[in-house]
């Protein structure tokens, strides 16, 4: 794979979880207007990916075409335009023959797909594991990243086959973030069933990252798939629960709602500054779930500079005390080695959804958080 890349999780847009195959230019280049307006470039988004069904047909050379009816002016125009906003541009492909919405794919066609990536000026593959019979995903996955690399372009490779062939034990260096589910569903804590497949709310992903801690970090991390904060169907409450629970797992920041119309809670939640600097902290390391308590689970954090962040996650129908001394806790973070001790060191608590500084671990935590809510700080050392 392409070095030196995504050595902070990778933050960005994605067209799928809001528009599915109804992708044209018009739509990229007005959410890239709208990455800027809104502040999101300058939260630190930058990536505009297009997902599935940009497709045209391929030339009697082999060569792949946009869709020439939804990108009449050509990807390379597009990239130039989503550059000149001090974006980056992403495309979609699939390690078959065809990808999941039918458009061709690059089976046999890896490195030419790869050059028209690279003269496009792309910088992120989304690379799906849809129409794949026969192929072993290890190899296939090797195969385009040998194509990326020799086309000579940066580009980050998402690996998208769903955990199915476990990719942490191999994706950490073939690409730069791998997909460890079937597809979130925009709901908090519900199993979407379709028949042949399932589809996952946000908590049903979560629970499904249990043991893939230790494969992650700077330029490789397990990806719990894409936000549907704005989406309309999750409270306030459980956007502020999605996205601070993507950024104490260290998951990509990929936005699926409709950047042009967007409430003020919606921007609130996404462009949080504390809790994206959770996510991008440059140690990389993803956080663990402490204790469990009644409907409340803990989770830490470890910092750059001895910082940690802590969340309370209710996921009960209620709302739950929560009441947390501590002197009389043991945070180890098994993997760095990261100890909290409160009673050699004070740390000072800021509320990341209030922005209030809120005591110090002198103190016993003693307080309620609301039904599919989350209480998110940061504590630091000095
Ligand atoms: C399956 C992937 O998991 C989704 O994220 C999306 O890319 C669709 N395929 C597109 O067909």
């Amino acid at each position: 794979k392409f070095p030196g890349l995504a050595l902070t999780p990778p933050m960005g847009w994605n067209s799928w979880n809001k528009f599915a195959c109804n992708v044209d230019e018009r739509l990229i280049r007005e959410i890239a207007d709208a990455m800027v307006t809104s502040g999101m470039r300058d939260a630190g988004y930058s990536y505009i990916n297009i997902d599935d069904c940009w497709h045209g047909e391929r030339d009697s050379l082999g060569f792949i075409h946009p869709d020439p009816q939804r990108f009449p002016s050509g990807m390379k125009a597009l990239a130039d335009y989503v550059h000149s906003k001090g974006l980056k541009l992403g495309l979609y492909s699939d390690a078959g023959s065809m990808t999941c919405g039918g458009r061709p794919g690059s089976r046999g066609y890896e490195f030419q797909d790869a050059l028209s990536y690279a003269s496009w000026g792309v910088d992120y593959l989304k690379y799906d594991w849809c129409n794949t019979e026969g192929l072993k995903a290890e190899g296939a996955y090797k195969t385009m990243a040998a194509a990326l690399k020799k086309a000579g372009r940066p580009i980050v490779l998402s690996i998208c086959e769903w955990g199915t062939d476990t990719p942490w034990q191999w994706a950490a260096s073939v690409g730069h973030l791998w997909r460890t589910t079937g597809d979130i569903f925009n709901c908090f804590d519900c199993i979407e069933d379709h028949g042949s497949w399932k589809s996952w709310g946000v908590m049903q992903i979560l629970d499904k990252q249990e043991g893939l801690r230790k494969y992650a970090g700077p330029g490789h991390w397990n990806d719990p798939d894409m936000l549907e904060i704005g989406n309309g169907k999750l409270t306030p409450g459980e956007d502020r629960a999605h996205f601070s629970m993507w950024a104490m797992i260290a998951a990509p920041l990929i936005a699926g709602n409709d950047l042009r119309n967007m409430t003020g809670e919606t921007i609130s939640v996404l462009t949080n500054h504390d809790v994206i600097r959770v996510n991008q902290d440059s140690l990389g390391i993803q956080g663990f779930k402490y204790s469990v308590k009644d409907s409340v689970e803990t989770w830490f954090k470890p910092l750059k500079g001895g910082d940690w962040a802590v969340c309370f996650l209710n996921r009960g129908k209620q709302e739950a005390r929560v009441n947390f001394d501590w002197d009389g806790e043991r945070v180890t973070d098994d993997l760095s080695g990261a100890q909290l001790d409160v009673s050699r060191q004070e740390y000072k608590l800021k509320n990341l959804w209030t922005g209030k500084i809120s005591g110090s671990t002198r103190r016993r935590l003693n307080t309620i958080v609301p039904s599919h809510d989350i209480l998110m700080f940061r504590m630091s050392a000095k």
